[in-house]
């Protein structure tokens, strides 16, 4: 295909009913942020929801906010506000904790309601936090998709109680047929948990559609609730009465109120909560989620690929190998290209305002947020790319000595 030119950019933004959403966004004006995929970029109206929440509901409210300010409605009252970009029913969502404490939650969950059972599958390219709770979860029963060269299929056997698997892949970009897998791995009689960590915000999740049984996602990436957000948790409803999850703390329980020394999971989703939210990070999601109310996802998708196809087009004269798919359907909304000098490079884009990441070994990660990127941000960045590559700037010892990786 060829490249890109700036006129075709240029009509691209002209027509991006999306466009307007740009300045609902804070971005310092010297960077070209291609990393929302890992921390999503400031909404402008969230420092007031936060001052807010600061000096009216905790300062003047004090205590009464649990009630007065909808406090304790909160971790309901988001899940709910998240359930349509996922394609849940209300009721099935909560906000609480983080990614990881949920996937905790909902493995355990899952893995007791087969019991008989015994295997855990996930994948061994899955984002580090996953494998670790899988073996968390379940040391001596887990089988690594990946690891021997075994398909899903190879896999899934009678023993299987449970299967992880990430919508979109963190490292590669590679997005699943969730409604495909969901239904393989059900038909061998396991659960299928979904972390969609990658997918929520950046295309539409249709949890419902596809019959999932547990997912978990994160606040802070596309959904932009700030750093450190609160993650979230669904379960379809089939599973509420059944469903046992570890982590039996009081915020979780039928009558919180009623001190009892006994516990006793409250009805529905509720269950899956365990302990006092973290408030003035659930501010942040709460203003984020006032920007996703009105966005439609269809749209985001379609904007989505067209910068990452965008991209790989402006890219494909420097010859770097990809890890992401070319084809539409199987990429989610973000770009890694290889280099063997891979970190040194993006630290370099990044002294020049490019901000993407690196993945180990090898990986330039480039994240394309709809809602504040636009066509001639991705010729932009590759231009950058180009000129950092042919001027092997990357090679500044600046660049190439290995520090906090961002
Ligand atoms: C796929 C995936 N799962 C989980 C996490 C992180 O979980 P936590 O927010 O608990 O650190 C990430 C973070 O990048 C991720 O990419």
């Amino acid at each position: 295909m060829s490249a890109p030119t700036r006129e075709e950019a240029l009509a691209l933004d002209a027509a991006d009913p999306l466009r307007g959403f740009r300045e609902r966004f804070t971005l310092p004006k010297d960077v070209l942020y291609l990393d929302g995929n890992s921390l999503g970029a400031l909404p402008a109206h969230t420092p007031e929801r936060l001052r807010r929440m600061v000096e009216e509901e905790w300062g003047n409210g004090l205590i009464r906010s649990w009630n007065e300010a909808g406090w304790y409605d909160l971790p309901r009252g988001l899940g709910d506000r998240i359930a349509p970009l996922v394609g849940s029913a209300p009721g099935q969502i909560v906000v609480c904790d983080s990614t990881s404490v949920n996937l905790f939650k909902v493995l355990t969950a899952a893995l007791r309601l087969r019991p008989g059972r015994s295997t855990l599958v996930s994948e061994l390219g899955s984002f580090p936090t996953d494998l670790y709770l899988t073996e968390g979860v379940a040391p001596a029963w887990r089988l690594l998709l990946g690891r021997d060269g075994d398909t899903l299929d190879e896999l899934l056997d009678a023993d299987t109680a449970v299967v992880l698997l990430s919508h979109v892949d963190y490292r590669t970009g590679r997005l699943q047929d969730m409604a495909a897998v969901t239904a393989k791995v059900q038909a061998s009689g396991a659960l299928m948990v979904w972390d969609l960590c990658h997918s929520v915000g950046a295309l539409p999740v249709e949890l419902d559609a596809c019959g999932a049984d547990f997912a978990v996602g994160c606040g802070y990436k596309y959904l932009n609730g700030g750093p450190g957000a609160p993650a979230f948790l669904y379960a379809a409803a089939r599973h509420h009465d059944a469903a046992r999850q570890p982590l039996t703390g009081w915020f979780g329980h039928a009558e919180p109120f009623a001190m009892s020394p006994e516990y006793a999971p409250a009805a529905g989703i509720g269950r899956f909560l365990t302990g006092t939210p973290p408030l003035l990070s659930f501010a942040g999601l709460d203003a984020a989620l006032d920007v996703w109310a009105s966005v439609d996802m269809a749209l985001v998708r379609a904007k989505s690929l067209s910068l990452t196809s965008f991209f790989l087009r402006a890219t494909d004269a420097l010859g770097l190998p990809t890890v992401t798919p070319r084809v539409d359907s199987e990429r989610g909304s973000q770009v890694s290209l290889q280099h063997e000098s891979a970190y040194a490079v993006v630290q370099a884009l990044i002294a020049r305002g490019v901000i993407g990441d690196f993945r180990e070994r090898d990986v330039m990660r480039f994240g394309f947020t709809p809602l504040y990127v636009s066509h001639a941000d991705v010729l932009d960045a590759a231009e950058a790319l180009r000129d950092v590559l042919e001027s092997k700037s990357y090679l500044d010892p600046r660049f190439t000595q290995r520090g906090a990786v961002t």
